[in-house]
């Protein structure tokens, strides 16, 4: 379908012996940002996994703007124009902010163009930016792993738990960030932080136990507070 940049179809993903996710189907409207909700192991991370390559669907498919992702590496997928925002922030910690912009470049030049966009999203960067990743706070930690995946020309962001562990302030800075970001690329997101994800998401989808169990628009989850309660067991 030409207006929906990824489809995620019925995948099965194993790791080792274990059968993780049984029937996972995600389908991600073009300019939206679409949130995948669930509780603690419900399969959120392996279904971005999966969508990568990193531990790779035994059955089902994963179309990326028609293009059938099973069966490539993670590399490939990514120079496909996916950029991935994993959870807990995995920046080198011993790199400057600068030199893990620079090592995120898919052609030379990526950084030059794309720099001014980063500092005026992340201002924080620009005053920080020859010190090492690890001097850095844990939401500036979490700006550097954004900013990452916006330095090569990604279409789509898959962006794992933002918030987490993160002050209100901050938060609220990445939301900001996360929005001006969707203006120009779509946004795959997990979060669990459901004020954040309603607020940001367009569209959701609960994973629950490896399947995805419910789907639709985030003005009508945000207005039934019973399916809330039953799936994601928050008020
Ligand atoms: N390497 C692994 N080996 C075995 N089981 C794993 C492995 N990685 C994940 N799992 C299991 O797969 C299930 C789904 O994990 P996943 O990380 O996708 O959940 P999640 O929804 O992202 O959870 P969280 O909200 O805690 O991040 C969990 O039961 C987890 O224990
Ligand atoms: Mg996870």
């Amino acid at each position: 379908m030409a207006d929906n940049i990824l489809e995620v179809g019925a995948i099965s993903t194993f790791i080792g012996q274990f059968h993780i996710l049984e029937g996972v189907s995600v389908t991600v409207p073009q300019g939206s940002i679409t949130v995948l909700l669930g509780r603690n192991g419900a399969g959120k991370t392996t279904t971005l996994k999966s969508i990568m390559g990193i531990t790779p669907p035994r059955t089902g498919t994963v179309l990326f703007e028609g293009q059938p992702l099973v069966g490539k590496r993670p590399y490939t997928i990514a120079k496909l124009g996916i950029g991935y925002v994993p959870e807990h922030r995995a920046i080198f910690k011993a790199l400057s902010v600068r030199e893990n912009l620079e090592i995120a470049e898919r052609s030379k030049g990526d950084l030059d163009r794309k720099v001014d966009f980063i500092f005026e999203l992340f201002p924080d960067l620009k005053r920080l930016y020859t010190l090492p990743g690890g001097k850095l706070s844990g939401g500036q930690q979490q700006m550097l792993a954004i900013a990452r995946a916006l330095v090569p020309d990604n279409r789509l962001l898959l962006i794992d738990e933002p918030s987490e562990g993160l002050a209100p302030v901050i938060i609220e800075q990445l939301m900001h960030a996360i929005r001006v970001l969707a203006e120009t690329t779509t946004v795959l997101l997990v979060e669990q932080n459901f004020r954040m994800a309603s607020k940001l998401a367009d569209r959701y989808v609960v994973i629950e136990e490896g399947c995805s169990v419910h789907t639709g628009d985030m003005t009508n989850l945000i207005n039934d507070a019973a399916l809330i309660q039953r799936y994601l067991g928050v008020a």
